[in-house]
Order: C-alpha cells, then structure tokens, then sequence
C-alpha cells in the first residue's frame, strides 16, 4: 500500500485516483440505466464536491443531462464522531415537486445525514429521492437508510482525500486514504 506524509500526518492510500475514475463510469451508466425525469442533482456540501463534479461529468457522458443544486448540511463539525444532530446551513433554490431526486454524498455511515436530507426532499413533492454515496463505511448505520447507488464500501477507518477533510485539511488529495498518525 502507498503512503504520504502530509504535515507529519501519514495517510495511507485506499483507494487510488485510477480505481475512483473507472468507478464514476460505471456508477454514471448504473444511473442512467435508471432513466431519471427532471433530474435533479443536490450534492449535500462540503465532503462531496469533488466526487459530485467527477459524477455529473461522468452522468453526461453517460447521456444525461442533470439540473445542479446544492445543500449544505452539517452534521460532523470539525471532529471525527458524529454529534448525532443534523443542520441545514444552506438549503437548495430549486423546486423539487414532481422531480427526480438523486442526493450526492460522500459518506453514509451513521445515515442520519441523508435520511435527513431524503425527508426534507420527500416532503417537498420529489417524485423520487435516491442517493449516491462514494464510500458506504458498514456497522454503523443508525437510520433506516440505505443508498441507491454506492461507489466502494469502505473499512471502518477515518478517511480523508478526494473531498474529505479531517478538520478542513486534506480535501485536496486526488485519492482517498487513511489518516494512520
Ligand atoms: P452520517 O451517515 O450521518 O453518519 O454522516 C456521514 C457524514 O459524516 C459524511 O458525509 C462525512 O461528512 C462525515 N464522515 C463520516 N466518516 C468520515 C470519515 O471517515 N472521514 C471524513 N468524514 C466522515
Ligand atoms: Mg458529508
């Protein structure tokens, strides 16, 4: 396994920037086999923004053509355990009565980030609310949740890279890794 020392942090790399390209094409080519009506993306910020603009590009080649909004939730603050509460600090503009939904995440571990933001879209009339998630981290899960289309199922560590922050740092990584020290 490779590694690199960051700041006197040594991240060991999971899952490499050639495994995380050849996933988004076929993860784009699961969804548009799910022929989505007035898609609607919302990536649910900040953990997936690079993920999100790796997806949409990948969904185009695979021949769709998605409206993009944003939500950001916070869930996590700048710890590595869930708080358990789920906050809206900015919330979509677009409407969703009679869309298609598909919710962009980073991470479902406990669930309770998504089956937050799955109700809040239901209960504004989506026709569907699916969600795509990059790392699905098993033996946690706390809501009843489980998501539509999922990148790799990921060990039970603290990961970073590829969107992810451990308190703001390490976002920039074009991989995703373990934060070992
Ligand atoms: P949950 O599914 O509501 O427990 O929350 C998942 C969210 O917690 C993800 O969207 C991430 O923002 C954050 N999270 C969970 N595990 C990690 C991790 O290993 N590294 C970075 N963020 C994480
Ligand atoms: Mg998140």
């Amino acid at each position: 396994m490779s590694s690199i020392t960051i700041d006197g942090h040594r991240i060991d790399v999971l899952f490499t920037q050639d495994q995380i390209a050849a996933r988004m094409t076929s993860l784009a080519a699961e969804i548009a086999s799910t022929k989505p009506k007035r898609l609607l993306v919302v990536p649910v910020l900040k953990g997936s923004f690079i993920f999100a603009a790796d997806l949409i590009r990948a969904m185009h080649h695979a021949g769709l053509s998605p409206e993009v909004d944003f939500m950001i939730l916070a869930s996590y603050r700048a710890a590595t355990s869930s708080s358990g509460q789920v906050e809206v600090l900015r919330d979509i503009e677009s409407m969703v009565k009679d869309r298609d939904v598909l919710l962009v995440d980073d991470i479902l571990e406990s669930g309770r980030t998504l089956a937050f933001a799955k109700d809040l879209l239901a209960a504004r009339g989506a026709s569907s609310v699916k969600s795509a998630v990059l790392l699905f981290k098993p033996g946690h899960l706390a809501a009843s949740i489980k998501a539509d289309f999922c990148g790799f199922d990921c060990p039970d560590l603290f990961v970073v890279g590829y969107g992810m922050d451990m308190a703001h740092q390490f976002r920039e990584l074009p991989f995703v890794g373990h934060v070992v020290k």
